[in-house]
């Protein structure tokens, strides 16, 4: 294992030269691609060697005004071109250079995915197609010209508008694009091959006419009206809240079955995952339809946050993907149910970002160093950078929070900027009528340099005579690997009281900036304090440590106004029952209690939207009882998860059958009406069929063949842990109806490799040998190994056979691609968190995988592991 050099933030230069125009000429044939590139360069300091990045690249001939460069010119090493003595002057460099994109499995750079030739660029993908700065602050205006065989790629397609179509010879056409938007090379994209079109219009706030048009694979033409509703629906979402619009007169989108993340915000072509294009009803289920809207959404909003206003460098990640989330959040938000949303997202941060801050690879939103980029492409950056953004909202309330946007927007238009220029950004508009800020932005500001999830500790006093609460709030924040000392932060903590009848008085904000802060909040005089509401809407990213009685929970469960407080509340509840299982130390007055209110909460279920209600009732994610354990034993826990399952599926049994009754009627609705039913439906069928309800197993295995993919896709989660004769049929019903339909086919993978069995490691082998398994594709090795992983009693054996399989398939995967394997490599990062006799299994393998030879990727984040 070879670490690499780290990058810094604090050595940070402009580049040498500017680099004004680009053109690129792609020349594709059937077994190597040749591309030739014009740079137009400017010394910004005359004297300095021109460097350019290129990897994997067969350099034909390079010259300067059209002299062309001898040997003894130039050196070509460790992936850096350097010419020492270039003119002093603007001058001209040409480049040519062959490559090879048929054999590149790394889905960097230019390369194949089925017919298809297809690019993924961000984040130095772009040094592997052509010699080039390949950094987000080099902005260019872009001409690609594009050749190749007509019948085998009868579309060429680039970003900007298509300017010219030529016929060469008898058998090959080209297709040049102008891109007018200067754009850094992470935002370069290609795609060539036999793609059919779908096509569609939009009309602009101002009039602009724009053609929408999405390629896909001959054959899954039926499945892109979602996604093509989705992108009207955000269009038309950013020009009514943030009054931006498009700026070209074509957006292109393209579905890749071989790509390594969601989807790609290239200019004007974006390149998806087809898994988030490819959906109707019948073929995706409601959560689905909801993640490729949103996704959607995502890259179209990055054509502001992220194209016209990119990152300086890559420190500044979070500057365009925080940001864009939390706009396609409030898109989401906005659309469906705002408190559902919240829900999701808090529940999503809490297992995914909340476990990255606790363990080796915890980093701060904008991190100081990295040796490999790809690794920051993390939940860190994106959701909790969002969180950071919806906190400045918070502070300032929502037309504050716009008059910043519309600031930085209007400053930093057609330029690559930092997140303090964002931040500023947003004071200087939300002060520009003269208001005080109301907080201090340098404390705001260590949000973004400091790592770990801060503890909030609440104590209160209750005055029965007055009536007031007195609460005393203190924060701290554990320390992160190279992290000892935290600072505290500006923390929005939105307060209320909660009495029988709701809430007392009006909700409060209390903005602390020190260590230690105390509020009185006014109630009812009396003996019985009221419950205390905090951390509203989830104000701010941290944990709460409080001590709250059950009655407290119970309170706020029925009588919170904040729907996300009464989710919590729930959930809060939920995990002490679980955690106390895991320990073989039941609750049964907690248990009882939460029991009653849920069953009070589904006898309440009225036949409406019933999103909400399945929230409420849903169960806490595996991460978040892990943070609570220690030594952490996962299998424990995954018995709490399925013997609690069972509990209330006997419970509930009566208000459940009732349920499933109800909410038949939206069985059929199409999303987004009815996926509240849906959704409960699926509960129900899970906790009834592990209470051992057979006429419920017999219903959810006929949903599989049924017309609904989320009641399909639930019916099967009810069966997979029942280890019966249903789930084999239900399992092979599924497999025989979709075995053509690789982006479903993912879903069974995943649930095969999941269900828990005897030979489970067996069955997973069986599973990369067999012949619909594509080792190529990302989706697929993340459905069997990621499927895997999820099998609790399986990759958590104690004998360490789990782990040492996994840490076998990803030194696999790393010496065919970087980015996916690094990302799997994070599956050990709860390690340190486990009792001994675990740890030195895991350990074990980790080793094992660090003594493989390794990609610098895959390298760092083992490296992060063993430290
Ligand atoms: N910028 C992409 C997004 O919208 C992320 C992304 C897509 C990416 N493909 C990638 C990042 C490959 C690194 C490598 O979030
Ligand atoms: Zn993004």
């Amino acid at each position: 294992m070879t670490a690499a050099a780290s990058i810094r933030l604090a050595d940070y230069t402009p580049w040498a030269f500017e680099l004004p125009a680009i053109a690129l000429n792609v020349n594709i044939h059937s077994d190597h691609v040749v591309v030739t590139s014009r740079l137009s360069l400017e010394p910004r300091r005359p004297g300095e060697p021109l460097v350019l990045c290129g990897i994997d690249l067969a350099i034909e001939s390079l010259a300067i005004d059209q002299t062309p460069l001898q040997s003894e010119d130039y050196s070509f090493n460790d992936g850096r071109l350097t010419i020492p003595d270039v003119p002093g002057q603007p001058f001209v460099l040409e480049t040519c250079c062959r490559l090879d994109p048929y054999s590149n499995s790394s889905l960097e750079g230019l390369y194949a995915s089925g017919g298809l030739l297809s690019t993924q660029c961000e984040a130095e993908g772009f040094r592997r197609i052509s010699l080039h700065p390949d950094r987000p602050d080099v902005l260019s205006r872009w001409q690609v010209r594009i050749e190749a065989n007509r019948s085998s790629c009868p579309v060429l397609l680039s970003n900007g508008n298509a300017v010219r179509e030529e016929s060469v010879g008898a058998d090959r056409h080209a297709v040049t694009w102008d891109d007018p938007f200067p754009k850094p090379s992470y935002l370069f994209a290609l795609v060539a091959g036999d793609l059919r079109e779908i096509r569609d219009h939009y009309t602009t706030a101002s009039g602009r006419q724009v053609t929408l048009r999405l390629h896909v694979e001959e054959g899954d033409e039926p499945f892109t009206a979602h996604a093509m509703a989705s992108l009207k629906r955000s269009m038309q979402w950013d020009e009514s809240v943030y009054n931006l619009e498009y700026d070209l007169d074509e957006y292109n989108i393209v579905a890749v079955r071989h790509f390594n993340m969601g989807a790609m915000e290239n200019k004007s072509l974006n390149i998806f995952n087809s898994k988030l294009v490819l959906a109707d009803a019948e073929t995706a289920t409601d959560a689905e339809l909801e993640r490729i809207e949103s996704v959607i959404a995502h890259e179209y909003f990055h054509n502001w946050s992220g194209n016209r206003i990119t990152c300086r460098d890559w420190f500044q990640l979070s500057l365009k993907e925080g940001l864009t989330v939390f706009r396609d959040q409030c898109f989401t938000a906005a659309l469906h149910s705002e408190a559902v949303k919240r829900i999701e997202d808090v529940a999503m941060l809490r297992n995914t970002q909340f476990r990255e801050d606790a363990g080796p690879t915890a980093h701060p939103v904008k991190p100081a160093e990295y040796q490999a980029i790809d690794n920051f492409y993390t939940t860190t950056i994106y959701e909790k950078g969002a969180e950071l953004i919806r906190m400045l909202r918070t502070l300032l309330g929502p037309e504050r929070f716009m008059k910043g946007m519309e600031v930085y927007v209007q400053r930093f238009d057609g330029t690559a900027a930092t997140t303090e220029d964002f931040v500023q950004a947003i004071a200087d508009g939300a002060t520009s009528q003269g208001e005080p800020l109301g907080f201090d932005l340098d404390r705001f500001k260590r949000w973004y340099h400091q790592a770990g999830t801060p503890e909030l500790s609440i104590d209160r006093q209750w005055n029965p005579e007055s009536g007031e609460l007195t609460v005393d709030l203190h924060q701290a924040t554990p320390p992160t690997p190279g992290q000892a000392d935290k600072q505290p932060l500006v923390l929005p903590v939105a307060m209320a009281l909660v009495g029988k009848q709701g809430r007392v008085g009006e909700e409060q904000l209390l903005v602390m900036e020190a260590e230690r802060a105390s509020i009185t909040l006014q109630g009812q005089p009396g003996d019985t304090p009221p419950a205390l509401s905090v951390l509203r809407r989830f104000s701010a990213p941290v944990h709460v440590r409080l001590e709250q009685p059950l009655e407290e929970c119970l309170q706020l469960l029925a009588s919170d106004d904040d729907p996300f407080c009464r989710w919590d509340a729930a959930q809060r509840l939920a995990r002490q029952v679980l955690l106390a299982r895991a320990e073989n130390q039941p609750k049964p007055a907690v248990e009882a209690a939460l029991i009653q209110a849920l069953d009070q909460r589904i006898c309440a279920y009225d036949g409406g939207d019933g999103m909400d209600l399945a929230a409420l009732l849903a169960l806490p994610g595996m991460a978040e009882l892990e943070a609570l354990q220690s030594p952490v034993d996962p299998l424990a826990l995954d018995q709490a998860f399925r013997a609690w399952t069972q509990e209330m599926g006997v419970q509930l049994q009566t208000s459940l059958r009732s349920l499933l009754e109800l909410t038949r009627a939206d069985w059929t609705l199409a999303w987004p009406a009815g996926q509240g039913g849906r959704a409960l439906t699926a509960l129900a069928w899970r906790w009834l069929a592990a209470a051992g309800h057979t006429t419920v197993q017999a219903e959810a295995l006929a949903a599989v063949s049924g017309p609904s993919m989320t009641l399909a896709r639930g019916a099967l989660r009810a069966l997979l842990p029942l280890e019966r004769a249903e789930r084999e049929q239900a399992m092979a019903l599924f497999y025989e109806r979709w075995k053509d339909k690789p982006v479903i086919l993912d879903a069974w993978f995943a649930m095969e490799a999941s269900a828990p069995r005897s030979n489970a490691l067996e069955r997973v082998q069986q599973l990369l040998e067999h012949p619909r398994f594509d080792p190529l594709a990302p989706n697929s090795l993340r459905a069997v190994l990621g499927g895997f992983t999820a099998n609790v009693q399986a990759f958590h054996a104690i004998d360490g056979s789990g782990y040492r399989f996994m840490a076998e398939q990803i030194a696999a995967v790393d010496s065919r691609n970087p980015i996916t394997a690094s990302r799997m490599a994070k599956v050990f990062s709860r390690c340190a968190s486990y009792g001994p006799e675990r740890q030195k299994v895991m350990r074990e393998a980790i080793d094992q995988l660090a003594s493989k030879p390794l990609s610098a990727n895959t390298a760092e984040v083992v490296q992060l592991l063993t430290t």
